[in-house]
């Protein structure tokens, strides 16, 4: 069976993708920032790593443990929204976690993705990081991560596009988690079950799309 890998699994969308790959027959890899306080992401029966997405010497040693094991999908799910008003350390803080911290991980394990048969990495992103989109203002911090998070993974995906890669910026929907709030319009099942759909549909040709969890282009 293939395998994927998680970050930020321990809740809200990531715990609802490490569920339902596990469901499927997955070999599940999910990451947390405290393994053991992740009962929920435990009882899927996930291979559970310990980490700190912003934190270098976390990743050399989610690494080491991986050695060249292949990842037929890597999932940068983890990401926050970060300050609602101007806060230059709280912005600082979200460029790091929403843009520089997947980008580096898709670097650090582009070589495990090549060496499995699905060859594909998505990216978390948001609707809210759409500038053609934004008729609403505000969230300077999550909405300036989420449009470069964009711009990053766009990069790489031309920059890998000779080597099979498929790489994807997804929006899950406005999703009832910790982040979206109760009043949020679906749930964490519809948005992965739809999400999950529009991962199995990727191709290599698709590479450096940005998808709602509903397979629909979207304006970056
Ligand atoms: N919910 C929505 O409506 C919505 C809409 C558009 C996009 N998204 C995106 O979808 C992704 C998942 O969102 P969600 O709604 O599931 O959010 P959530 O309920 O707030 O969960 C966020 C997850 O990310 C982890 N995380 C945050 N910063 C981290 C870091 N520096 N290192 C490691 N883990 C970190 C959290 O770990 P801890 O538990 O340790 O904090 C948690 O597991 C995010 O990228 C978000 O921007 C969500």
């Amino acid at each position: 069976m293939p395998t994927v890998l998680i970050t930020g699994a321990n809740r809200g969308l990531g715990l609802e993708f490490a569920r339902q790959y596990a469901a499927d027959g997955w070999t599940v890899i999910a990451t947390a920032r405290d393994p053991e306080a992740a009962t929920a992401l435990q009882a899927t029966g996930a291979e559970v790593h310990a980490l700190e997405t912003n934190d270098p010497a976390g990743l050399d040693a989610l690494q080491v443990a991986l050695g060249d094991r292949p990842i037929d999908v890597l999932i940068a799910n983890a990401g926050m929204l970060g300050p609602q008003a101007f806060d230059r350390a709280g912005w600082a803080e979200a460029l790091s976690t929403n843009v520089i911290a997947p980008t580096e991980l898709a670097i650090r394990l582009k070589d495990n993705v090549l060496a499995s048969q699905q060859r594909k990495m998505i990216a978390l992103s948001s609707t809210l990081g759409s500038i053609a989109g934004n008729d609403s203002g505000g969230l300077l911090a999550y909405r300036s991560s989420k449009a470069a998070l964009n711009a990053a993974w766009r990069s790489l995906s031309i920059d890998w596009k000779d080597m099979g890669l498929a790489l994807a910026m997804v929006h899950p929907g406005w999703v009832k988690t910790d982040m979206g709030g109760p009043g949020a319009q679906i749930d964490a099942t519809t948005s992965v079950t739809g999400l999950r759909n529009v991962i199995a549909g990727l191709t290599p040709s698709a590479t450096g799309s940005f998808l709602d969890y509903q397979g629909n282009r979207l304006d970056w």
